[in-house]
């Protein structure tokens, strides 16, 4: 391919450290030659910098500690010098209370990096969870040319020749454990099967959604969110991404000219049609929001009407994993699907079109990318519902729960905290039943802190021991991509702050239709009024630290859960760093 050069040898952002004949420039060259390089290493080569996420607490991204060589070779071979940079890895498996915490953490830590440093470009090396849009975030706000690379879903999990499904199946056979279904051996064999290779969760989790996101924002190789990551093509995209940033650095082709609105109407319309995880509205709403585009919940709410979900994966889907979608044609195959609900002329990092690049993506498997006249579910794969328990919204996944639940009538049974709702649910006393709305509240961004992924409640065993499955669930939590159920989420504002779901109390009536988009308690405003009277406001959850800071920052669910002095809206950009 043709690069059209925008910029001089002179004009790249790294000469400032390396080009002047000055003392402190000395100390830059001389400070890489200690490195073992010479001159012909950086001089009129863009620097590119790796954001890295590997750590050893990181089983998701295992390979990048040698991926990155990969993406090296690529960098050297378009003629660029890579830089390699550790960034915070946020496993979703290990670190707590839970990565939601951090994930404006690790964009500051992107940021701040790539701005420091003297680098003309970047590869985001991410995929678990929050990495991609954390990664993401730090990078539109630097606005340095960016090309991601998704660490790709790992293999499909397998036990007793049955094909096992991250997350969704320890969901599912914890429950059949709880009902005295299995052995306390095939637990230890479920364990061990169920993740079997390096990379992401290979459900349609929050990682392989992000992934997907990234992709369809255009800012990824066509194709390369669904390969796996142990497949031999993952190791070519990597070499390619590192080639494609160098060309991008001269192109000047940055974040900002890529995350067009159209852009993220077509990343939630792709959302609707892989069946996304819930966690898409928080992470994109934030993504757009730093990109200067307003997004918000009725962009959502208008795709959900008119996308059906047309990746039968699961947990929305009941059979298939993303090593099947991948083998189906991946991305591409699924978004020519939809080709009419895009914006086709949307730039990507290749400097060509969504459009341009999804043309002859073919379909191998049409069972697991279905064609929009034979969707796994109809309408978009989340819904938006609203009413005076979540003034500003809620959220719902109505592919993946039991149908009947989609319009229910309930009492409340809450849960002030994690640690009640943990002790109380597995007694054979609860006064339960399977109308009942289990409500878990101080579990949004403050109140979590961070939001944890409580929101698919279990379900209580005395209940699990008759056979029940799924039940309606509330909360201003969030849940895992990998989860399933009736479970409404991301209740806003959130009760800590003392959001109307602060005053429900148990033997409340919960009203929910899914088709009008609607979640009320059936109790009336005076009651209300009172229970709002006798409200105490909880104490704050932290006296110091980076806590601190983020139970003062932190916006609500609807808002993206931005820190608010990081918006693009907050104040005038961040200039160079002065070299003196
Ligand atoms: Fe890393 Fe699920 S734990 S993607």
């Amino acid at each position: 391919m043709t690069v059209t050069r925008k910029k001089t040898q002179a004009e790249l952002r790294s000469a400032r450290w390396f080009a002047p004949d000055d003392l402190r420039a000395f100390g830059h060259r001389s400070r890489a030659m200690q490195m073992g390089y010479a001159p012909e290493d950086w001089v009129g080569r863009p620097v590119i910098a790796i954001l890295n996420t590997w750590s050893d607490a990181q089983p998701c991204h295992m390979h990048f500690k040698s991926r990155v060589e990969d993406v090296k070779r690529g960098i050297l071979q378009a003629g660029g010098f890579p830089m390699e940079l550790p960034a915070l890895s946020l496993s979703e498996s290990f670190l707590k209370p839970t990565t939601m915490l951090y994930r404006n953490l690790l964009a500051m830590d992107a940021e701040e990096l790539l701005r420091g440093h003297p680098v003309d470009g970047v590869v985001l090396m991410g995929g678990c969870d929050k990495t991609t849009p954390a990664l993401l975030l730090g990078a539109i706000s630097a606005g340095l040319p960016a090309i991601y690379l998704p660490a790709g879903p790992m293999l499909r999990g397998n036990w007793k020749g049955k094909v096992l499904g991250s997350g969704s199946d320890a969901w599912k056979y914890w429950d059949e454990r709880r009902a005295g279904k299995i052995s306390d051996s095939d637990w230890v064999d479920v364990e061990a099967g169920i993740a079997r290779s390096y990379g992401t969760c290979m459900t349609m989790g929050t990682a392989a959604t992000m992934m997907a996101m990234a992709e369809t924002l255009g800012m990824t190789l066509p194709g390369a969110s669904s390969i796996p990551a142990a497949d031999a093509n993952h190791i070519r995209m990597a070499s390619e991404t590192g080639r494609r940033i160098v060309d991008m650095v001269w192109e000047d082709l940055t974040p900002r000219k890529i995350l067009s609105h159209d852009a993220f109407l077509n990343a939630i319309t792709v959302a609707m049609a892989v069946g996304c995880s819930t966690n898409a509205i928080i992470h994109l709403i934030a993504l757009a929001r730093r990109a200067g585009q307003d997004i918000g919940l009725d962009d959502f709410e208008r795709a959900s009407r008119k996308v059906p979900v047309i990746a039968n994966i699961r947990p929305s889907g009941d059979k298939y994993l993303m090593e099947d979608f991948f083998y189906a044609g991946g991305l591409p195959a699924l978004m020519a699907q939809i080709r009419e609900h895009l914006h086709r002329d949307a730039l990507t990092v290749t400097g060509k079109t969504l459009g341009e690049n999804i043309e002859g993506a073919e379909t191998y498997n049409d069972d697991v990318i279905r064609p929009v006249k034979n969707p796994i579910y109809a309408e978009g794969a989340l819904a938006v519902l609203r009413g005076n328990l979540a003034p500003d919204g809620c959220v719902i996944k109505p592919s993946a729960c039991e149908p009947r639940f989609l319009k229910h009538t309930g009492p409340a049974l809450v849960f002030d905290d994690y640690p009640a709702m943990k002790e109380a649910i597995d007694r054979d006393d609860l006064d339960v039943t399977a109308d009942h709305v289990l409500v878990l509240r101080n579990a949004g961004p403050q109140g979590g802190p961070g939001m944890p992924e409580w929101g698919m409640l279990p379900i209580p065993k005395k209940l699990v021991k008759q056979g029940v499955r799924d039940m309606v669930r509330l909360s201003d939590a969030r849940m895992s991509g990998t989860s399933y159920g009736a479970c409404i989420l991301h209740v806003s504002p959130e009760s800590y702050i003392g959001g109307p779901l602060a005053l429900l109390r148990t033997g409340d009536m919960i009203s929910l239709d899914v088709d009008k988009r609607t979640l009320d308690m059936n109790v009336s405003d005076d009651e209300l009024a009172r229970r709002r009277a006798a409200w105490k406001k909880p104490e704050p959850r932290y006296e110091r630290g980076y806590g601190w800071m983020f139970t003062r920052h932190i916006k609500q669910a609807n808002d993206g859960c931005d820190f608010d002095f990081l918006e693009t809206s907050f104040g005038a950009p961040v200039g160079e760093p002065s070299i003196y």
